[in-house]
């Protein structure tokens, strides 16, 4: 069997006395494609701060591809593989997309440049080829995460894990997103915290429930979907925020 990308055990985040994240236990295979879901301060974000190295945890260890990567910095994850898109949009505002792009893809080791993707082929993919020269102070903030998303995969992720991706879409780049996250999935594995269910059902894949710093259910969508306590503590809460 392909080893794990990641794994981590018995991870732990206290803010100020809170749990945010309370002893978790996360693998995540080669090429998988996970959901995390989860009310308003779950933990999700700082599962996904942990997952990265940006959030130092206070216990638990953490493993990619069996490097035992406890303490490492960001940028030490970062070169294994481990790329995160941040709730908001993180570019160079007078740089060019193309540009972007180029910078972002130039951000990993010597020896992942030399199957650095073609800019061309990802503004393809991310629909920005028409604003190639076009700077990202100029573009809408739609596009910008798109062009967001188009950065972290010039870094030829590994795992790339994506916080609320469709935050502010519409309903046509909802679609879209889904089969860019769907094309990924044969290159790498993506991790990706939704509040927005109907993306999270057009996924269709293993979903997590987060709810006080724990995991609280895993399983395939159309099961967390029917879970009794699932629906009590974030489906009930109304559509409003559901739809989100
Ligand atoms: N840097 C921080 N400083 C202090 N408290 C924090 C920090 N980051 C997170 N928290 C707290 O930790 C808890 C979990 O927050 P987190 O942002 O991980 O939740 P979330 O599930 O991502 O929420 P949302 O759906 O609103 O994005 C919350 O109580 C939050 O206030
Ligand atoms: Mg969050």
């Amino acid at each position: 069997m392909e080893r794990a990308v990641l794994e981590a055990r018995g991870l732990r985040r206290s803010f100020g006395g809170i749990d945010a994240v309370a002893g978790v236990d996360v693998t995540i295979g080669a090429r998988e494609l996970l959901c995390v879901i989860g009310p308003n301060g779950a933990g999700k974000s700082t599962l996904v701060g942990l997952l990265s190295g940006a959030v130092v945890p206070d216990a638990g260890e953490l493993h990619l591809a069996g490097t035992q990567m406890t303490g490492r910095k960001v940028h030490q994850f970062c070169r294994r593989g481990v790329v995160r898109k941040f709730q908001g949009t993180n570019t160079f505002l007078r740089l060019s997309v193309r540009d972007n792009l180029v910078v972002a893809g130039g951000g990993v080791e010597a020896h992942r440049l030399a199957d650095m993707p073609d800019p061309d082929v990802v503004m393809e993919q991310v629909g920005l080829s028409a604003h190639a020269d076009d700077l990202a102070m100029h573009l809408p903030h739609g596009q910008r995460q798109w062009l967001e998303i188009g950065m972290a995969i010039m870094c030829r992720p590994a795992l790339l894990l994506l916080d609320e991706p469709a935050a502010g879409m519409s309903a046509g780049d909802t679609q879209r997103l889904v089969r860019l996250i769907h094309q990924l999935r044969g290159h790498c594995a993506v991790l990706a915290i939704e509040h927005d269910l109907a993306f999270v059902q057009a996924l269709g894949c293993e979903t997590w429930v987060m709810h006080r710093g724990q995991i609280i259910r895993r399983g395939f969508y159309g099961e967390i979907a029917c879970d009794d306590e699932v629906r009590r503590i974030y489906l009930g809460r109304g559509a409003g925020h559901a739809a989100r």
